[in-house]
């Protein structure tokens, strides 16, 4: 090899580069692909319904609302308010105000308002048949009994709802109060004057 000749490589013999075009490879956006398709599914699990008051590691506000302290009354309310909004609110009305022919009110009710729950409790528990006053109109329908329905922590759940919403100022329930009138094992549908022969409690 003659030392002048000026040295030529093997790139030298190639045309320049240039910049092309070629698809994206089928794979790559199957890939890509499936990997938006696990990122909506995790977002759907994790996201808490994208509320803002959602955050990791809790997927619902349920779970939020359950892992943070409350005070254990407003938990016994807001419980009662769920077995209301099951069963009660269906005749009774959201409002408490109840409806001709269906069911008298809790507002302002005497029975819902008496100092001790222990009457109202034998209602909810065996159910109400017959004539019974309440704030001074006479009633006379019948109302089922719920004892096989809710425990009696529910129960004392609901009754402390009905005694503290809508106005209503009495004190919260005992679950011990209706376990107590559980004990007694009446038969189905209580009469008012047998309710008003109860203490009151
Ligand atoms: C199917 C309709 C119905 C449902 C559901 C119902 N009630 Fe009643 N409730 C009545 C009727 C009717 C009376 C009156 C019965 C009578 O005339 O003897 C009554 C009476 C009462 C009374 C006593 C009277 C008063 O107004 O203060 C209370 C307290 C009461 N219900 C609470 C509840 C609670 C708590 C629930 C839910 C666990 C409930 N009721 C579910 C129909 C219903």
């Amino acid at each position: 090899m003659n030392p002048d000749e000026p040295k030529r490589t093997v790139h030298q013999n190639r045309p320049e580069p240039v910049a092309g075009r070629s698809s994206v490879p089928m794979w790559l956006i199957v890939v890509f692909g499936l990997l938006f398709y696990w990122s909506q599914l995790f977002l759907a699990e994790n996201a808490g319904g994208f509320s803002k008051d959602v955050y990791h590691p809790y997927t619902s506000y349920d779970d939020v609302a359950f892992a943070n302290p409350q005070d254990p009354e407003a938990k016994r309310r807001a419980e009662g308010r769920r077995v209301f909004m099951t069963t009660c609110y269906a005749c009774h009305l959201e409002s408490g105000l109840g409806k001709e022919g269906t069911a008298p009110p809790l507002v302002g009710s005497d029975w819902v308002l008496a100092p001790g729950a222990n009457r109202i409790a034998h209602i909810v528990l065996y159910g109400l048949t017959g004539p019974i006053n309440v704030k001074g109109q006479e009633w006379n329908l019948t109302m089922l009994p719920w004892r096989e329905t809710y425990s009696d922590e529910q129960i004392a759940a609901v009754l402390t709802y009905i005694r503290s919403q809508w106005g209503n100022k009495a004190g919260p329930v005992d679950p011990q109060v209706v376990k107590a009138a559980r004990a007694e094992a009446r038969p189905n549908y209580e009469s008012s004057e047998e309710l008003l022969k109860l203490p009151v409690q």
